[in-house]
Parts: structure tokens; sequence; C-alpha cells
């Protein structure tokens, strides 16, 4: 087996280059680590199975529920339970690191452009120079 590689989330993030379209940078147990760069307002919705975990790594960004909004700064993170309504707002941009199952999908159930259900790997997994 060979030595696992590190992940460079600074130069992993630089080469995503659309906003809103998560990266698989890694599988655990079934669970996706997925990187997103976050541009102003995504849309309203849900998941109805997954609870979904965002860490924000560079940037604000605020979470919107229905009944109220969280707002976090680089460094901090927020779970949200599956089933609960949320709209995630970059100021004005974030880069977002999500933990959740591999099944789920970005929109949820909400018809959106910028939906994804399968996110492609990172093209090439930034590596740490050794
Ligand atoms: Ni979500």
């Amino acid at each position: 087996m060979p030595i696992p590689a590190v992940i460079d989330l600074a130069a992993a993030f630089a080469s995503i280059d659309r906003p809103w379209t998560p990266h698989r940078a890694a599988e655990v147990n079934g669970h996706h680590v997925r990187l997103a760069r976050l541009e102003g307002a995504f849309t309203w919705h849900d998941h109805a199975e997954e609870d979904e975990l965002f860490l924000v790594v560079r940037g604000r960004l605020r979470i919107e529920f229905r009944g109220g909004d969280r707002t976090l700064e680089a460094g901090q993170m927020l779970l949200v339970p599956r089933g609960v309504e949320h709209r995630p707002v970059a100021e004005p941009t974030a880069d977002v690191l999500l933990f959740e199952p591999g099944s789920t999908v970005s929109t949820g159930d909400t018809p959106d452009p910028r939906r994804v259900s399968d996110p492609p790997p990172l093209e090439s997994p930034p590596m740490r120079p050794t």
C-alpha cells in the first residue's frame, strides 16, 4: 500500500474553477469530503436523508434557515441536520469543506442549474511539496 498523499487545501481550492461545484477530495466510509468555492447566494433546499457538515476554510459564509441565520468565519463549522431547509450565502466568497454521505445532492430536490449529484474528483490531487 502506497503511503497516503497529503492534500493541500489551498492548492485544492485553487484548482477549482467554478463556484458551487463541489469536488470530491476524499471518501471516508461512504461519506465524501467535498471542497467547494462559493460565491453569493445558493438556492433554498434541504436533504431529506443526509446531515450536512459545513466547515469554512476561507472567507465568510452565512447559512440562512427559515427561523434565522448563522454566520461562519474561517475555522468555524456547522451541522445542518437532515430535513432542515437552508440557503448558503457566501459573503462575498468562501472556500468550504463539506462532509456528508456520498448520496447527497447539492440542491436536494430543488431544481437549479447548479445542481450536482455526483461530484467529480479533484483533477489532480494537489500534494504538498515534500
Ligand atoms: Ni445543503
